[in-house]
C-alpha cells in the first residue's frame, strides 16, 4: 500500500513518516520509535513508545491510550485537557483537520490538527524529532476559533504511556533547600502519585522529570521510558494506573484551581515535556538526556564553562572593595577563570532585610562604582560576574517605596514577606520592562561576562493571571539580554537548585545546584542532579573546611575531586586557607582545566553510588569518593565503555591496563589508607 511518505530517511535515523491509510505516524530517532494513530472516534491514541519500529510493524499495532486525554465520557483517570466552553459544557469530543509534517535538517516537526466535534477549539498536538537526537518533544497548543470566550481549566503539554508490563516502577528526585536532588526509585503506586511545584519555581521538593521502568532496569540494561518538562514555574505530573494496571503520566504547567480565559481568536501553547526512551538502562538514559540537552537545549553547549570563584560564603553580606580584590588576588593566584561578586553589592543591601530591588553599586562599598574592582579582576587575568536577584525587592528600598504596586499581591490580603522580601509581578510588562533596562545598562556599562540570576522566594498571593506569563516574562528577559550580550554567561539559581529544569537550561549555561557544598553530601546531589541534567550545566564549588553548614572536616581533594566532576568554582574563603591548602587548590584546577573537556563534553558512566566515569575518545577519568573516612570501600571500580583490546595509560603513574581488564577487575586498589578520593585520568594508547 502507499504510505505518504513525506519525510523518509534511512530506517534507524530521526524522521517522521505518515501512513494515510492506517491513519498513523511514526517518530524514529536511532534507537527508538514513536507512534501515534488516530482512532475510530478520531481521537489520537498512542500505539507504540519503545524499541525501533518499520512502519510496516507499527502498522500492525492498534491505536491504544490517548496522547492527551480530555475529561469526560468514559474516563476517570487525570485529564490532561480540562475545558469548559460558554454555556459550561465541558470536556472535548475530537474532530480530526488534518496535518503538517516540515522537516527539518535530519529531524522533523508534526502538528496533527484537531478540534472539537461542536465546539470552535482546536487543539494541535506538536512532536518534534532533532538530529542525533533519542528525544521526543511534545507540546500542545490551543485555539479559540469562535466567538465567545473559553475557559481552560487544565491544559498539559503531553500524556505518555508505558507499554503493558507487570512490574512498574519510578524513579525521581525528592529535596529541600540545601538537599536537592535525592533520587528515589519504588513501585508504581496503584493510587494516583502527583509530583508538582506550587511555588511559582519549579522547587527543590521535586524536579520536574520522571523515570518508569518495569522494575527490571538497572545501571545498564532494561527499558527506561523518562520524560521532563521545560518549565520554570509551577508544574503538574499526574501519574496513575488504568483499569488494567497500564502506568500513564500526564503533566504540564499551571497551577491547581487557576484557570485561563481564551478569548475568540487567542491561542495557548504549552511548554516542551519531552520523552526519551532507552532500552539499555538507567546509565543510557542519563547519557540519552545529557546529549540532547547539551545539542539542542543549552544557549551556547560549547562554551568553556570557566572555573569561577564567588565570595558568597567567604563573606555573606559583609563585603567590600578591598576585601574583594583581596579575594579576587587569591582567586586568580589558583587558576581562577572568572570572578563573581556574590549578593550585597547593590543599594543598602548589608543584609536581608534591605535593598533588594536598588540595582546601584553601594555608595559606601564602592564609591567610585565597579569599575575598579572589574579592572582590578581583570589585571589579574580573570573576568568578571556579578549576581543579581532580579524577581525580588525588600519592603526596605527606594523601588519598594516608589511601586508598591509592583510585587505581587491581592486587595484585602497580607503581603507573604520570605527572607523579608516580596516578589515582583514579572507578568507586568512595565516590570519586565525595568528589570531589562537595568540589567541592560549593567552589562552595557560595566565589562560583565556572567550574571548569577537568583530567585530566593516562591510565589504567594499571586493572581490567576501571573503564574504563566510572569515565567514567559523571566525567560523573555534573559533571552533579550542573551541576544544583545552574546558572550554573556549566565546562572540560574533559585536558593541553590530550585529552579533547575530543561526551560532554566534553555537560557543558562549553568545552574548553581545547591547551597549544600559539603562535599560528601554532594555527591548524592550530583548523582540525582546527572541522572537527567549534564555535568557541564551542575555548578559545584569548592568551600572551606570545616564546612558552613554540616560542620564536617573533609580534605581539600576530596572537595576538589568532588566539584571537579562539574563545573568546577571556588567558594571558600581564600584569604584563610593554608599555604598548602593554596598549592593543592593550584594545582587541582590546573588538573580539572585538563580534564575539563572529558567532563563536559565526554559520556557519563556511573560506577555504582560513589564513583563516575567521564569517557571522550581516547580520554577517560574516574572519580572515586569514599562514602565516609571511616566506611572504605576496597569492592573493585568496573570501568564501562572502554575498548577491551586497548591499551590505556595511567597519566599520573604511567602504568599501562588492558581495557578488558579495567572493565572486569577494575582499577587496581585498594587505596593507601588516608585516601578519600581518587581521580584517574587514562589515555587509550593502542587499540584494537
Ligand atoms: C541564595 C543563593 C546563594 C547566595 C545567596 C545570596 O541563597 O543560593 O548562593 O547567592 O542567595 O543572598
Amino acid at each position: 500500500m502507499a504510505a505518504d511518505r513525506r519525510l523518509t530517511a534511512p530506517h534507524r535515523r530521526t524522521t517522521i513518516i505518515y501512513d494515510a491509510e492506517a491513519r498513523l505516524w511514526l517518530l524514529s530517532t536511532p534507537s527508538s520509535s514513536y507512534a501515534v494513530r488516530l482512532g475510530p472516534d478520531d481521537a489520537p491514541y498512542n500505539a507504540h513508545w519503545g524499541r525501533p519500529l518499520t512502519i510496516e510493524q507499527a502498522r500492525t499495532l492498534p491505536p491504544d491510550r490517548e496522547e492527551l486525554p480530555a475529561e469526560g465520557g468514559e474516563r476517570f483517570g487525570a485529564a490532561s485537557l480540562q475545558i469548559r466552553y460558554g454555556d459550561a459544557v465541558r470536556g472535548v469530543e475530537w474532530r480530526h483537520l488534518g496535518h503538517d509534517i516540515h522537516g527539518e535538517p535530519g529531524g522533523g516537526q508534526l502538528a496533527i490538527r484537531m478540534a472539537d466535534r461542536h465546539y470552535p477549539l482546536e487543539i494541535t498536538l506538536h512532536y518534534r524529532v532533532r538530529p542525533g537526537s533519542e528525544a521526543v518533544e511534545r507540546w500542545t497548543r490551543l485555539r479559540n476559533a469562535g466567538t465567545e470566550p473559553i475557559t481552560i481549566l487544565r491544559c498539559d503539554s503531553a500524556a505518555w504511556t508505558a507499554p503493558p508490563r507487570e512490574d512498574y516502577r519510578m524513579t525521581h528526585v525528592v529535596g529541600d533547600w540545601g538537599r536537592e536532588f535525592q533520587l528515589r526509585r519504588g513501585p508504581v503506586p496503584e493510587a494516583e502519585t502527583v509530583l508538582t511545584s506550587r511555588r511559582g519555581h519549579s522547587g527543590h521538593q521535586v524536579n520536574p522529570w520522571l523515570m518508569i521502568d518495569a522494575g527490571d532496569a538497572a545501571e545498564d540494561h532494561g527499558e527506561v521510558w523518562s520524560t521532563a518538562l521545560a518549565w520554570s514555574g509551577s508544574w503538574r505530573m499526574t501519574l496513575g494506573r488504568d483499569q488494567d494496571g497500564r502506568a500513564g503520566w500526564t503533566g504540564g504547567f499551571g497551577h491547581e484551581g487557576l484557570t485561563w480565559r481564551l478569548g475568540p481568536g487567542e491561542e495557548l501553547e504549552t511548554p516542551v515535556f519531552t520523552g526519551m526512551y532507552a532500552p539499555d538502562g538507567f546509565g543510557g538514559t542519563s547519557r540519552r538526556w545529557h546529549d540532547h540537552i547539551r545539542r539542542h537545549v543549552l544557549p551556547a553547549p560549547d562554551r568553556v564553562r570557566p572555573v569561577i570563584y564567588n565570595s558568597w560564603e567567604a563573606t555573606e553580606f559583609d563585603i567590600s572593595e578591598t576585601q574583594q580584590m583581596e579575594l579576587a588576588e587569591r582567586a586568580a593566584g589558583v587558576g581562577v577563570e572568572l570572578f563573581v561578586m556574590d549578593d550585597a553589592w547593590f543599594g543598602g543591601r548589608t543584609g536581608e532585610h534591605a535593598g533588594l530591588g536598588d540595582w546601584w553599586p553601594n555608595p559606601d562599598r564602592f564609591p567610585n562604582g565597579l569599575t575598579p574592582l572589574i579592572d582590578h579582576v581583570k589585571r589579574l587575568g580573570m573576568r568578571f560576574g556579578i549576581w543579581v536577584e532580579p524577581e525580588s525587592v525588600n519592603p526596605d528600598s527606594d523601588l519598594h517605596r516608589a511601586h508598591p504596586e509592583w510585587v505581587l499581591h491581592q486587595p484585602n490580603r497580607a503581603r507573604t514577606e520570605m527572607r523579608e522580601q516580596l516578589l515582583l509581578d514579572f507578568s507586568r510588562s512595565d516590570v519586565a520592562e525595568w528589570a531589562h533596562g537595568w540589567l541592560d545598562d549593567l552589562l552595557t556599562r560595566n565589562d560583565i561576562s556572567f550574571l548569577k540570576w537568583d530567585m530566593n522566594r516562591p510565589f504567594t498571593e499571586a493572581g490567576d493571571d501571573v503564574w504563566i506569563p510572569y515565567i514567559r516574562n523571566v525567560y523573555a528577559v534573559m533571552d533579550r539580554l542573551r541576544a544583545d550580550h552574546p558572550d554573556l554567561l549566565i546562572e540560574g539559581c533559585a536558593s541553590g537548585g530550585g529552579r533547575a529544569d530543561l526551560g532554566m537550561l534553555a537560557r543558562t549555561d549553568q545552574i548553581w545546584t545547591s547551597d549544600n557544598t559539603d562535599a560528601l553530601q554532594r555527591v548524592a546531589i550530583q548523582h540525582g542532579y546527572t541522572q537527567i541534567y549534564p555535568a557541564c550545566t551542575m555548578g559545584a564549588w569548592v568551600t572551606d573546611s570545616p564546612n558552613r553548614i554540616s560542620a564536617r572536616l573533609s580534605p581539600v581533594r576530596y572537595r576538589f575531586h568532588v566539584a571537579m566532576a562539574g563545573a568546577l568554582g571556588i567558594g571558600g574563603d581564600l584569604l584563610t586557607w593554608s599555604e598548602d591548602d593554596l598549592r593543592w587548590a593550584a594545582m587541582l584546577t590546573e588538573q580539572y582545566k585538563r580534564i575539563r573537556p572529558i567532563v563536559h563534553g565526554g559520556r557519563m558512566y556511573r560506577l555504582g553510588d560513589c564513583a563516575v566515569q567521564y569517557t571522550r575518545g581516547p580520554e577517560t577519568v574516574v572519580f572515586v569518593w569514599q562514602p565516609t573516612a571511616l566506611r572504605r570501600t576496597t569492592s573493585p571500580v568496573l570501568l564501562k565503555a572502554l575498548d577491551p583490546d586497548g591499551l590505556y595509560r595511567d597519566e599520573e603513574t604511567g602504568a599501562l591496563h588492558h581495557g578488558a581488564v579495567l572493565m572486569s577487575h577494575g582499577l587496581p586498589r585498594p587505596l593507601p589508607f588516608d585516601t578519600m578520593s581518587e581521580l584517574v585520568r587514562l589515555t587509550r594508547v593502542t587499540h584494537s
